[in-house]
């Protein structure tokens, strides 16, 4: 076993030879230490951590069961997985960093393997934790620390800065799969207009190309989509076509014929492409472990950014695969010999489970290999890495042609796509438990390093009801990515599309994102800066045992705690304040605040309000509201300022396109409260601030102040 020092973060031990997951960025240098006692190698490869009463475990990203995984199982191992239901152990993402606390320290852990990995978290014994490596190659990262923060910080260091998106990646945005055409798609951008909806976009599905061919744009359905694009895009508006990681198999297509002759495809057991079937059937897989295939595919986004496309999302990559050639055939024989049978209840099952069992049958990755470094590995063997090389591919091909920053995010992700894209968190339903597991994962989504990243809002499957997407919207409006997206066939999910209710909420909150801008990307950029969460559970930060067992209350950045409803049919619900706070309750036409003491409360939570809290010492920007973010000019900016003595913060005030991000535009606001009077000091005012509006609220009541800006 060799032992790395990363940095002054982290011990790195190597176990066989590792296969690089992309997720490390620093040096590695050597360094003895001593042989860990928890390894043991077999033929696969356990490590076991004995749990103490009060031992918890936090961590795994993208993955169900909450802030704390204790008493479950899981697995990093990416998936199609739609019908997430509470028995899934994996979803879209593999993201293997969890820490481990209990009363006397935290440590934290990376298993640096691309493959397969098991973590039974206390759930077979409950004094263990037991994780299964599929192999016997891997890395462990093992970084300590005085709390889960710091631990989360030196991990951060050393897997690299997030990706940073354009700022307009902060607006709200409207998908769905099922906008037939580019008429369909326009009526839904002038309702929004009509109704006074701000939005930053449309996502396009499936049907902006032709015959599911990548790249391609049907002119049939979008007509004049370079002009409409460009069109689109002076008022503000971005079109964010998707990418799917199948190449459709067809003479002709310029895609396919390459990467056919330039050898980009993945391969079979005897070195042919190997055929799968997605959207358009039949299907080969970009290879992109090998560099030159990152190289070419990452060349094919051009096409559209020539048509002026800023943004993609990467789908279908774990990747997902509906049936291959072998299994179908299979499948059918097995029919066939079925015909005029007399079944019973075995051969039944067995013949409808073997159809339905077609579906990202996950034997498909043994058929298929990839070249990484001149070795060829199965699709198995290096299985979490696909999505993240597909969108490295993409980012590097993006950056190649484009001076400036641009929208990219992924489905399938490992630790270290963090720095080419954002996720979103694949296919949801429109479940109310699907929005209480999204509050709870966003700052495990964080601990790995991804911060662009938010829900399908009001569920991508099922019918959504317009109580839920208000709801979802409560919570969403804080979160990075804020897409609503729904699938074929489901309720229509505009937020005109409910009753007139459902449409004043909606409304109300998608305004209210675009005031809150200013915070959230500053807040976002801060989080990358500093190596921070943006969103972080309480049981990081209070000590008392009970506080570490809320999942449902999250703080945001350094002021605020978020306490979204997560239930259907309320109207109030229980917040445990750690400290004193200010509580803000947003109505239609402004919003009220009060001191609330520490400890539990029952607070009237009506659908049409929104609640957050501010920590003492903070303060709360909020803008002005546009139509988009290109149109925000934030010429007023209202400063809601909880303090005793004093409080500061700041924004930052970058063209918000720029890739070197202009580092030194930041706008500092300063507050002094002495003998009644409160000093404000704003400086490095940014372009366009005209007059801010102070509201300094302390224990002795509320102060209003207005202070304009002498240009
Ligand atoms: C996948 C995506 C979903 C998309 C659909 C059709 O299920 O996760 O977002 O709408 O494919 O492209």
């Amino acid at each position: 076993m060799n032992t790395y020092i990363i940095g002054e973060q982290a011990k790195y031990y190597e176990f066989g030879k590792p296969i690089s997951s992309n997720a490390i960025v620093e040096m590695k240098v050597p360094a003895v230490f001593p042989l860990e006692e928890i390894v043991k190698i077999e033929r696969r490869s356990e490590i076991q951590f004995s749990l103490k009463e009060d031992t918890r475990v936090y961590g795994l990203g993208e993955n169900l069961g909450g802030i704390n995984k204790r008493g479950g199982r899981y697995e990093s191992y990416c998936r199609d997985e739609a019908n997430h239901t509470e028995d899934k152990i994996n979803l879209y993402g593999a993201h293997n960093f969890f820490v481990i606390e209990d009363k006397e320290k935290a440590i934290g852990y990376f298993v640096d393997f691309p493959g397969r990995i098991h973590f039974d978290i206390g759930f077979t014994n409950d004094d263990e934790f037991i994780i299964t490596i599929n192999g016997e190659n891997f890395g462990l990262m093992k970084i300590e620390g005085s709390t889960p923060s710091e631990i989360i910080t030196k991990f951060l260091k050393t897997i690299g800065k997030p990706y940073i998106p354009p700022k307009w990646g902060f607006g709200y945005f409207q998908s769905r799969w099922g906008y037939r055409d580019q008429k369909e798609i326009q009526e839904v951008v002038d309702t929004f207009q009509q109704h006074e909806i701000p939005m930053d976009g449309i996502y396009l599905d499936l049907d902006y190309m032709v015959d599911f061919k990548n790249f391609t744009v049907s002119r049939e359905r979008f007509p004049d989509f370079e002009d409409w694009t460009k069109s689109l895009k002076e008022k503000g508006l971005y079109l964010i076509p998707i990418i799917d990681a199948g190449v459709k198999i067809e003479e002709g297509y310029n895609v396919y014929e390459e990467g056919v002759k330039g050898d980009h495809f993945a391969v079979n057991q005897e070195g042919e492409p190997y055929v799968a079937a997605v959207w358009p059937g039949k299907v080969h897989f970009p290879d992109f472990f090998q560099e030159k295939t990152r190289r070419w595919f990452g060349e094919y986004y051009r096409d559209l950014t020539k048509m002026g496309i800023e943004g993609f999302w990467n789908d279908m990559n774990e990747p997902a695969i509906f049936y291959d050639e072998k299994s179908l055939e299979e499948a059918v024989d097995m029919a066939i010999d079925c015909r005029g049978k007399n079944l019973n209840v075995h051969k039944f099952f067995h013949l409808k489970d073997t159809f339905s069992n077609l579906l990202n049958d996950e034997k498909y990755h043994q058929r298929f290999y990839h070249r990484m470094d001149g070795e060829k590995k199965t699709n198995e063997e290096v299985h979490n890495l696909y999505g993240n090389y597909m969108t490295q591919s993409a980012y590097e091909g993006l950056s190649r042609h484009l001076d400036h920053r641009f929208l990219l995010i992924s489905r399938a992700s490992s630790i270290g796509m963090h720095r080419y894209g954002g996720i979103w968190t694949g296919d949801n339903a429109s479940w109310w438990s699907h929005l209480e597991e999204n509050v709870k994962m966003m700052p495990l989504l964080n601990m790995a390093g991804f911060f662009y990243t938010g829900a399908d809002t009001g569920g991508f499957g099922g019918q959504c009801s317009g109580e839920l997407l208000t709801r979802w919207l409560q919570f969403s409006i804080f979160t990075p990515l804020l897409r609503n997206h729904s699938a074929l066939d489901t309720r229509a999910q505009e937020p005109y599309a409910f009753d007139k209710r459902t449409l004043e909420e909606t409304k109300h909150l998608i305004r209210l994102r675009y005031r809150l801008i200013p915070y959230l990307y500053s807040t976002y950029m801060k989080a990358v800066d500093k190596y921070e969460m943006m969103f972080k559970p309480l049981a990081f930060f209070y000590k008392e045992s009970h506080y570490k067992e809320i999942e449902d209350q999250l703080l945001l950045g350094d002021e605020l705690m978020i306490a979204p409803v997560v239930e259907r049919g309320k109207t109030g619900r229980r917040v445990d304040l750690p400290e004193e706070m200010a509580k803000i309750e947003f109505a239609d036409s402004g919003y009220t605040v009060e001191i609330v003491k520490e400890g539990p409360h029952y607070l009237a939570y009506q659908r049409d309000r929104l609640i957050i809290f501010l920590k003492k010492g903070h303060m709360l920007p909020l803008g002005d509201v546009a139509m988009n973010v290109k149109e925000l000019k934030n010429e007023k900016l209202d400063l809601l300022v909880y303090m005793d003595e004093n409080a500061e913060h700041l924004l930052y005030t970058d063209d918000g396109l720029s890739i070197d991000r202009n580092d030194q535009v930041k706008t500092i606001f300063s507050v002094i409260h002495r003998e009644g009077d409160f000093l404000v000091d704003i400086k490095n005012p940014y372009k366009g601030l005209k007059v801010v509006n102070f509201s300094f609220l302390t224990n002795e009541g509320l102060v209003k102040k207005t202070h304009r800006i002498n240009s």
